[in-house]
């Protein structure tokens, strides 16, 4: 039986790649007012802005690959049974090769009917723009398959399920300040390790030590396995 290895990932995880984060300078919260793209309200203001966010995004995904950090999670999987809670929207944690992803915040390559939201749908790479009143064959309205500002995110409960069953708890590349994928923390138990890779110091919102690697997400991966086989 494997020992379950639950890593949190974050948009650090995907830097290397060439991905930008939120909240470093010149992050996406920089350049894009997140109350515009990224909550219901500014859907309801102008769901072509919100489109075009989207549709860049999508396009820049198509440009990028997975980092060593992603293929080294990847490659985990034949010591461990390895559940990957990220929340980022991009796909580099499966193209590298990891077979059990949770996506708490949505996934950019899939867009939904705004009537039914289990209507969803996997945009192919040549179709990956779509036009600000573009429906589905049912006629209904699509939007990102995104977790907004203020909108539910289903996925948390059986995250919440996995990580209370972890016997190693890996945090990468977040600044753990958005919940509540950071309150996750909590339903780590306290015997079980909690390693946290970020090349900068984050505040973790949880009092219970932590095993820092400060380093980026290609080489702290490479150190977390290095650790790990000892
Ligand atoms: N390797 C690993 N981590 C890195 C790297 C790197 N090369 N470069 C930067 N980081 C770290 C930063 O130090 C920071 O701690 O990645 C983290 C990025 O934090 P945020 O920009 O806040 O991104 P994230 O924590 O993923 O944001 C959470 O907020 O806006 C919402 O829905 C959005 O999913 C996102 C959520």
């Amino acid at each position: 039986m494997k020992k379950k290895l639950v890593v949190l990932t974050g948009a650090g995880m995907s830097v290397e790649s060439g991905l930008s984060t939120f909240r470093d300078s010149g992050g996406l919260w920089d350049r894009y007012p997140v109350e515009d793209v990224a909550t219901p309200e500014g859907w309801e203001r102008n769901p072509a802005l919100v489109q075009e966010f989207y549709n860049k995004r999508r396009k820049e995904l198509l440009t990028v690959e997975p980092n060593k950090g992603h293929f080294g999670l990847a490659t985990l999987e034949k010591d461990y049974d390895v559940t990957v809670i990220t929340q980022n929207v991009d796909n580099l944690h499966e193209r590298a090769g990891s077979t059990h992803v949770i996506h708490l915040h949505g996934e950019l390559t899939k867009v939904r009917s705004t009537k039914n939201e289990n209507r969803i749908y996997e945009l192919s790479p040549d179709h990956y723009e779509i036009k600000a009143d573009e429906t589905d064959r049912y006629g209904d309205q699509l939007r990102p398959h995104i977790v907004w500002f203020g909108e539910a995110v289903p996925m948390i409960e059986p995250a919440i399920e996995i990580t209370e069953e972890a016997d190693i708890f890996v945090v990468i590349g977040t600044s753990l300040n958005v919940y509540p994928a950071a309150g996750l923390l909590r339903y780590v138990r306290p015997q079980v390790p909690i390693y946290l890779i970020d090349p900068k110091e984050v505040k973790v919102p949880v009092d219970r030590s932590v095993r820092v690697i400060q380093k980026g997400a290609s080489e702290g991966v490479a150190e977390l396995i290095a650790l790990l086989r000892r």
